[in-house]
Parts: C-alpha cells; sequence; structure tokens
C-alpha cells in the first residue's frame, strides 16, 4: 500500500467547515496587545480567517503566513491578499525548519502545532525566528484532546471489517500538556513562559455536520488507510452513530493549550 502524503488538505471543505477553529483562533487574538506597526508571523495560517483579522490590527505593519499545505495557502492568499495589498506574504514552510532569523516582532499561531511531531525542534525554529524581545502567542490541542473520540476510533478499528488496515494505526498529533511545553519552551531559550490547559467542547447541528467535520479536519489521514469509500463511509457512520446517542449528542471532547513566551531583549 502507498503510504499518503499529509501535507495537503481539501482547503475548501476546511474554509467552510472550521468555524471551531475560528471561535477558539479569535478567543486567542482578542487576548494580544499591539502596537499596530509590528512585523508577524501567522503560523500554520490555514486558509487565513484568523490571518485577516490580524491583519486588521496591524495597521502599519506587516504579515507573514506560513502554512505546509500549497492549497492553504492557496485559498488563504484567495482570501486575504486582495484586503491588504502589499503588507502580507505568503511562504510554504515547515514551522519546525524556518528560513527566517530574527525577522518578527512577534508569532502568532492557533490549532496548527499539535500536527508538529517534535515540539522541541518547533520552539527552536520559533525562537530563531524573532527579534529580541519578540513574543510568542499560541494555541493548540493539547493535553486529553479527543480522548472520547479517540477510544471510540481505536475500539473500531480493532474490529474484524477494519484491523487488518488501521488495527496498528498510530495518530501523529502531539497534544502536549502545560508542564512538557514549558520546559519545552525554556529550553529553546523562551522565558516569561505561560501555558495552561482549557476545555473547549465542540458541538454540531447534527449527524451530517459532525461527520463532515470528523473526515475532513480529525481523522483526514487516519481515513486514507482505509482502502473504500464505502468503508470510510461505514466507519464515519459508527462514529456518527455513537456521537448521536451522547448527552448532548454530537459534541467532540476539545482541549486547547494555550502557550506563551518570550526572547528575551
Ligand atoms: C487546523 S489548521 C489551522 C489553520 C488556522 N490557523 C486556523 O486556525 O484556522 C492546521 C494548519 O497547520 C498547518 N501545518 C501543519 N503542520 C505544519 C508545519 N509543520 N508547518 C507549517 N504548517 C503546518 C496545516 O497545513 C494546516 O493549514
Amino acid at each position: 500500500m502507498t503510504v499518503p502524503s499529509f501535507r495537503e488538505w481539501d482547503s475548501s471543505a476546511y474554509d467552510r467547515i472550521s468555524a471551531p477553529q475560528f471561535t477558539w483562533g479569535k478567543k486567542v487574538l482578542d487576548h494580544l496587545s499591539l502596537r499596530g506597526d509590528e512585523v508577524l508571523l501567522d503560523g500554520g495560517c490555514g486558509t487565513g480567517k484568523l490571518t485577516g483579522e490580524l491583519l486588521t490590527l496591524l495597521p502599519r505593519g506587516r504579515l507573514v503566513a506560513v502554512d505546509l499545505s500549497e492549497n492553504m495557502l492557496r485559498k488563504a492568499r484567495e482570501n486575504v491578499e486582495f484586503r491588504f495589498p502589499a503588507r502580507i506574504t505568503f511562504v510554504v514552510a515547515d514551522l519546525a525548519h524556518l528560513p527566517f532569523v530574527q525577522a518578527f516582532d512577534g508569532i502568532f499561531s492557533t490549532a496548527a502545532f499539535h500536527w508538529i511531531p517534535d515540539h522541541d525542534r518547533l520552539f527552536r525554529s520559533l525562537y530563531r525566528t524573532l527579534r529580541p524581545g519578540g513574543w510568542l502567542v499560541a494555541q493548540c490541542g493539547g493535553g486529553p484532546n479527543l480522548c472520547r473520540l479517540l477510544a471510540r476510533v481505536d475500539a473500531l478499528s480493532q474490529t474484524a471489517t477494519y484491523a487488518a488496515y488501521v488495527g496498528s494505526y498510530q495518530h501523529r498529533w502531539t497534544f502536549s500538556h502545560p508542564a512538557t511545553t514549558a520546559y519545552s519552551l525554556e529550553a529553546a531559550g523562551f522565558r516569561n513562559v505561560q501555558s495552561s490547559l482549557e476545555p473547549a467542547p465542540t458541538r454540531f447541528e447534527g449527524e451530517r455536520e459532525f461527520s463532515e467535520f470528523v473526515c475532513k479536519v480529525i481523522l483526514r489521514e487516519f481515513l486514507e488507510y482505509l482502502p473504500h469509500k464505502s468503508l470510510r463511509r461505514q466507519f464515519l457512520s459508527e462514529l456518527a452513530r455513537q456521537a448521536g446517542d451522547d448527552d448532548p449528542p454530537y459534541q467532540l471532547d476539545y482541549w486547547r493549550l494555550n502557550l506563551e513566551g518570550r526572547r528575551p531583549a
């Protein structure tokens, strides 16, 4: 079996259904205190909805929007560039291997770091890109993020229908904890480090919305290992059936990890 490449996303679908990520990210954005003339990096910008919000807070500043996925960046460009010509640059890059040195006053990133396996390397890369005195404010999945859903996925994966394809599948996310994250940020050189976890249970209107979100966002990699469309549909519909029996129904047990730090001046 060929191993699928996971850099790319269905960016049109993500753009349409990413209201949860927008809501969480907007809360983080609303806590930023900016002068308005900074040069910032948006790390893992996706389709750029929050990138656009961030640029409205930078009337005299500039922004570099970075993402690993070309599809996501194309959509971000479509969504944002015409509103802020000359103040935004889009760069395809891995956040753990950024091609910038002391270039930014600050880094903003939401819903991206848990997709990156090595947080020590990630934080060293981010630190290098910051000017002395520069800050990092970010949020990603962490702690017991999606525990209930993933226990169901694991149990279903062990059943006879699916075991041959996904019985030994290992999810690639890094759902870190505040103490581990703080240690890792400090080891990279950050100071004034803060890290905390918050629950973010997220309710979907019905089975269709729940299944589409699980398919296009959470299990987009995992489902590639099931060889037929019909098998993927069957897997998703079993997860949706279980979620429909929950009280409240169709709720995902999201947890967000907040992290902050500063490069000493
Ligand atoms: C769930 S989306 C979040 C997008 C956006 N920040 C938002 O909140 O809507 C995660 C994004 O992180 C990007 N990503 C994952 N790993 C990355 C890496 N190593 N370097 C850069 N971007 C990465 C993905 O391509 C994707 O666009």
